[in-house]
């Protein structure tokens, strides 16, 4: 999309159907039992704790008390607006944070457990994100995953490239088909659990996805070389960045 025609999306349909709205969009799913999916990903989530693309706050109910700390991020001003508003209400105390999973503002190796849901389908380079990701992680931290994926049926998959185009208008930039369990794969997380999995209710070229928990590995390729291969972390609000 061109700026001009971002924007007037972003003025339009991103603020007043695609966040607006995405509560209610989501509302048959999550009654169908992706609520519980979800917090069947966090389930293992500890420590300092960082949420990647986090939306409206779809997952917040699903947090566990092993968790120390709570950062949700977010790029899109719109959502950010919704996700204030929730957080505003919630018991715990919670730090949102406007950044994108390109770019996360957290010192190397500082984050216990990342946790994003159906994020890699939107993000623009999910290879990128994923190397953020394991940039913040300490070492044997952990990756909590759920994803919408392309379908294993090559017929299904078929359907998702020909849906794609639109797809991506409605939802704000998001891809259907995206193979992202082999994105997964060859990143340089170590995959520890992989479910794949149905989204309840959802539209068949949707409905693929997957759940998962990946770790940094204690020892991976030093840290400078994969700052500088993505250019995160160089503006790093925190005194404790390196
Ligand atoms: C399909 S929504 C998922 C929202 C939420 N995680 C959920 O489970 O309901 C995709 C989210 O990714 C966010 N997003 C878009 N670009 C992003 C980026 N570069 N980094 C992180 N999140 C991004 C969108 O603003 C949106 O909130």
């Amino acid at each position: 999309m061109t700026n001009l025609l971002k924007k007037a999306y972003d003025a339009t349909w991103g603020k007043y159907v695609f966040a607006g709205m995405y509560d209610k969009f989501l509302s048959r799913v999550e009654k169908y039992g992706l609520s519980e999916k979800r917090a069947e990903m966090l389930r293992p989530a500890y420590g300092k704790t960082v949420e990647i693309g986090t939306g409206t706050g779809l997952n917040l109910p699903h947090f566990p008390d092993t968790i120390s700390e709570l950062i949700l991020t977010e790029p899109y001003p719109h959502m950010v607006t919704k996700l204030e508003e929730k957080v505003r209400d919630h018991p715990r105390r919670i730090q949102v944070t406007v950044a994108g999973a390109e770019r996360l503002p957290f010192p190397d190796a500082s984050i216990d457990t990342v946790a994003a849901a159906m994020i890699l389908c939107t993000v623009p380079d999910p290879d990128v994100a994923l190397a953020e990701i394991q940039r913040v992680l300490k070492p044997g931290g952990q990756y909590l995953f759920l994803e919408h994926v392309r379908n294993s049926d090559p017929r299904i998959a078929k359907k998702q490239d020909i849906i794609q185009k639109g797809w991506y208008l409605f939802g704000n930039e998001c891809h259907c088909n995206r193979p992202t369990i082999e994105t997964l794969r060859s990143s340089s997380l170590e995959i520890k659990e992989l479910k794949e999995d149905k989204m309840p209710g959802a539209w068949e070229f949707i409905e693929a996805m997957v759940i998962g928990r990946a770790v940094r590995p204690e020892t991976d390729a030093p840290l400078a070389s994969v700052s500088a291969s993505t250019g995160a972390g160089s503006d790093c609000q925190d005194p404790n960045c390196s």
